[in-house]
This record gives C-alpha cells, structure tokens and sequence, in this order.
C-alpha cells in the first residue's frame, strides 16, 4: 500500500472549493428517483442520465469526485466514452459503491448489518482497473427510542473497517458512510448521541484493523431533528451540534468529512453545509458527497427528454455552484434566484 498516493488522492477529492457527486443508486433507488418523474428505468434511460450529469461542462470546477454503481462504471457516453474516462476528461476522479446494501441483522429486529465482503478483494483490483481511485460503502442506523443497539453499531463498524482495509490494500480510498437515517420523531439531541457512538465504534475498529486515517474519508450523516420530530432545530443548532459532535469522534488525521444529504432539501443541505464551514476553520475540510440534493433539480428538469438536457445540466451545474460556495461559508439563499434570473 503507497499512503502517499491515498491520501493524496483523499485530498484531492476535498479540494478547496470541491465535493462529491454521488451518483451510485443501486437498481432499486434509481427505480424510485425515475418513478418520481415518470420515466422508466431502463438501462439506456439510466445511461442517458447519468451522462447528462457526467458530460456538463465546467461541473469539474465544483466537483472533485463521481460515485458510480457497478453498472454505471461500465457503461460508455452515446459516443463510445467510457464514463471513468469522460470524468477523467474532466478533472473528476471516478469513484465506486462496492457494499451489496443494508440486509436484516440476525437476532435484531429492526436492524440492518450492510453486506458486500465476499469477494470484495477482487472486486476492488477489476474496479481500480476500470479507472475507480475511491469506494463507498455505507452503513445504516434507525433510531427509536430503543435502536440502534450496540450489537447493530459494533457489527457495522467492523465490517466498515475491513471494507477499508481491503480498500488500502488495493490502491483505492476508501469512503466510511456511517449513516444515522432521519427517519422518526426523534430530537436532535438524540441524534447527536447516536451519532457520537456510531463514530465511537467506527474509530476504533479502524484503528484496530490498521487503517491508515490519512488515506481515508468519512462521510456521515449532520446532526439533525428526526424528520417528524415536532421541534425542528435551526440551521445554526445543526451547525454547532454537528461540529460539536465531530470534533469530539473524528481524528484529525482524516482529510476531510464529506456529508451525506439524507432526505434533507437540497437548499437545507447547502444552507447547512454553509453555516458549518462559516464556523471554520475546523481540523478537517468539511465538504459534500450529495445524492438527492444535488440530482434533485436536474432530475425534475430532465423528465427523460433529451429536449430537457441542457435545462437538467443547468440545474445540476447550478446547485453544484452553490455546495461549492457552502465549501467556502460564501452562500445566500439569494443566490438560489440566480438559476431563474440568468
Ligand atoms: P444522499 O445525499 O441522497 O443521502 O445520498 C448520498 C449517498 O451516497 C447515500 O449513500
């Protein structure tokens, strides 16, 4: 293993002003995200998609990396590129999911363990051939007022830790993705705990397993109100509540935390991720690896047609402009009107 070609690589994908698109939905979630605009999830609907995002021009400014699903790094552009190359071409570095997703935690209920290590040693030297220079792999916790147990988080640390392992060994960053999920009535107090022993666990597994932090990134959940709790806390209690919390669980030694969006709206997600790095500066970059809150707008202006592309690829380039000034502490919700107005 050459540390010094990960972490470089690691602090490449949190340059400043930069994030991560993630654009690795498995079958399941795509069907969802094109269910929502009535467009059928064929594989060439899937491809023409995710060669708008890929092919709009100047995002490499905004964006440092793509994470793609095992199909996705296959496929090519309508004119024969493969897409690793395309992002190449752009100055984004290409990136895979490689967990084979969250599957019920024997003895249990209600918990998930995220599976995808058999083979995954193979797996990783095809993918680092076919251009990938970073994974995924995310783990998932429900809260209730009695989850996640301790069995749940310590289970999926230890698989996190050998998914990077694994990923060290072959030439590839691995991304850590402990996702508390917003789903519930739970308080944002609440979420901050969970949070800070999920990290706890994830630490010390890594550790333990000989992960080298500095060819490493984490990319979590923020600490936020559950989605139906009564109280919704403010963009600055999330702001000092997730700092908080992060510098008390994460080494400094990690290049850089990369955000999740998780349900969240993409302007709370900017509007958030802003309000963090105004607090800056902190031991770590502190920057973005959006799904919906990035796809969000393009996929609305997309609707399947190619009529639609350029509008999509406006979209897309726009909210990627403003996650990359979030980067900063340099965003307005003024700047949300300059998409209509230009
Ligand atoms: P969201 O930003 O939509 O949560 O997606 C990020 C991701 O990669 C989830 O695994």
């Amino acid at each position: 293993m050459d540390i010094s070609t990960l972490e470089s690589t690691a602090r490449a994908l949190v340059a400043p002003g930069k994030g991560i698109l993630a654009a690795d939905e498995s079958s399941g979630t795509i069907k969802k995200r094109f269910d929502s605009i009535g467009v059928e999830s064929t594989e060439d609907n899937r491809r023409a998609y995710r060669e708008l995002l890929f092919t709009t021009a100047g995002a490499g400014e905004f964006i440092s990396g793509v994470i793609l699903y095992d199909e996705t790094i296959r496929q090519s552009s309508s004119d024969g590129k493969p897409f690793p190359k395309v992002l190449e071409e752009q100055g984004i570095i290409p990136g895979i999911k490689v967990d084979t997703g969250a599957k019920p935690l024997a003895l249990a209920e209600g918990e998930t363990v995220t599976e995808g290590l058999d083979g995954l040693r193979d797996r990783l030297a095809e993918y680092r051939g076919l251009g990938a220079r970073f994974a995924k792999w995310r783990a998932t916790y429900s809260i209730s007022d009695t989850l996640p147990s301790q069995y749940c988080i310590d289970a999926n640390a230890h698989a996190l830790a050998r998914y990077a392992a694994l990923c060290q060994e072959g030439g590839i960053v691995p991304i850590v993705e402990p996702e508390v999920l917003m789903e519930g009535t739970h308080t944002i107090d609440r979420s901050y705990d969970v949070t800070a022993a999920v990290l706890d666990a994830l630490y010390e597994e890594l550790f333990a397993q000989r992960v080298q932090l500095e060819g490493t990134l984490l990319k979590p959940n923020m600490v936020l109100s559950g989605y139906d709790c009564r109280q919704q806390a403010s963009v600055d209690e999330v702001a000092e509540k997730t700092i908080k919390c992060f510098r008390t669980g994460v080494p400094a030694a990690v290049p850089g935390i990369v955000f999740l969006s998780g349900g969240q709206t993409d302007e709370d997600a900017t509007a958030h991720l802003d309000a963090i790095n105004k607090r800056g500066p902190h031991p770590w970059e502190i920057s973005f690896s959006y799904g919906r809150a990035l796809q969000a707008p393009a996929l609305k202006a997309w609707k399947g047609d190619p009529a639609n592309v350029a509008a999509a690829q406006k979209a897309y380039y726009h909210r990627a402009k403003l996650n990359s000034a979030a980067r900063f502490g340099s965003y307005s919700p003024e700047m949300e009107k300059e998409l209509v107005s230009s």
